[in-house]
């Protein structure tokens, strides 16, 4: 274990697990934020929240392999560990989790967890090995980290639906245990979602980027006045998408929150998302809003 001032940097799943069961004989409890790196406010929102729940918070960094697709930015996602390292240890992180390949896939890196459902529709259906590398990574992270609670930012939503599944249905009492907290979405001061990606932006990019929140903007203020319409309301957030016409709209749609679909029978929704998955240049963008609409 390298001592890093006051974080502690954890390279093996050994040292993890036996630092966090110490931890817990002692009755301390530990609070995990999963990423991959390159951090950015909304990660140390994340960690702040968890620093002020629970004395030891693991943040785990590890690039994925097995959640991108072949032709996705593996290779090229941002990389930089000193400087999350410094991120972590001024939101109040106390360790840092940075496995290689090896630990995480001993047997090499391969998905071994698929759930199914919400898994097939939107970010699903244009990526179709991609949650299962979530879930598998993720379990394999909750097995070393063995957190009480884990947070997740809402940005991505659907991945956020998928985890609880897996927490649900798995087998391992490490992962079942695991308390899972979402919390909202950081934004930059024109609406645009906090990313690791928004790096990829272009000067052009990153100007049109705010047009993605001010469509989701625009779905929920018509959620808002009442309109249960769901098409008209993906009509109107597309009408002001198509406003920027270098976008590339991949979806813009208005879902049940629960499922992300559209339920059988027409009726008012308790919940619903808005979710929209978006090219600019080279970088995809995704991002979404929920809106309660049903009962008060
Ligand atoms: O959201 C992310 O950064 C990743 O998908 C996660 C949850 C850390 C799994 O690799």
């Amino acid at each position: 274990m390298t001592r890093k001032r006051d974080i502690s940097v954890i390279e093996t799943v050994d040292e993890m697990q036996s630092v966090v069961r110490s931890a817990r004989a002692d009755g301390i409890s530990v609070g995990c934020v999963p990423t991959m790196g390159y951090l950015h406010d909304g990660h140390a929102s994340l960690i702040r929240h968890a620093s002020e729940r629970h004395p030891i918070v693991v943040v785990s960094i590890f690039v994925n392999p097995t959640q991108f697709g072949p032709n996705e930015d593996f290779a090229r996602y941002p990389r930089d560990l000193a400087r999350d390292l410094e991120i972590v240890r001024q939101a109040g992180g106390t360790h840092v989790f940075t496995p290689t390949v090896d630990q995480i896939y001993p047997e090499g890196p391969r998905s071994s967890i698929h759930i199914s459902g919400v898994t097939e529709v939107l970010e699903g259906a244009s990526r179709p090995t991609h949650f299962d590398g979530v879930a598998t990574v993720v379990s394999r992270l909750f097995e070393a980290m063995l957190p009480d609670v884990a947070y997740f930012g809402q940005k991505d939503l659907q991945q956020t639906l998928v985890i609880r599944e897996l927490v649900r249905t798995s087998p391992l009492e490490s992962v079942q245990r695991v308390r899972v907290e979402v919390l909202p979405t950081m934004r930059e001061s024109d609406g645009l979602a906090r990313s690791s990606r928004n790096v990829y932006l272009s000067a052009e990019d990153r100007r049109e980027a705010p047009v993605i929140f001010a469509a989701l903007t625009r779905g929920a203020e018509l959620l808002e006045g009442g309109m249960h319409d769901l098409d008209a309301v993906e009509q109107a957030m597309r009408d002001v998408l198509n406003s920027v016409p270098r976008l590339e709209i991949d979806y813009a749609v208005a879902v049940e929150a629960s499922t992300l679909r559209r339920p059988a029978a027409q009726g008012v929704l308790d919940e619903v998302a808005l979710l929209i998955a978006a090219r600019l240049g080279t970088t995809r963008l995704i991002d979404n809003i929920l809106v309660r609409t049903g009962r008060p």
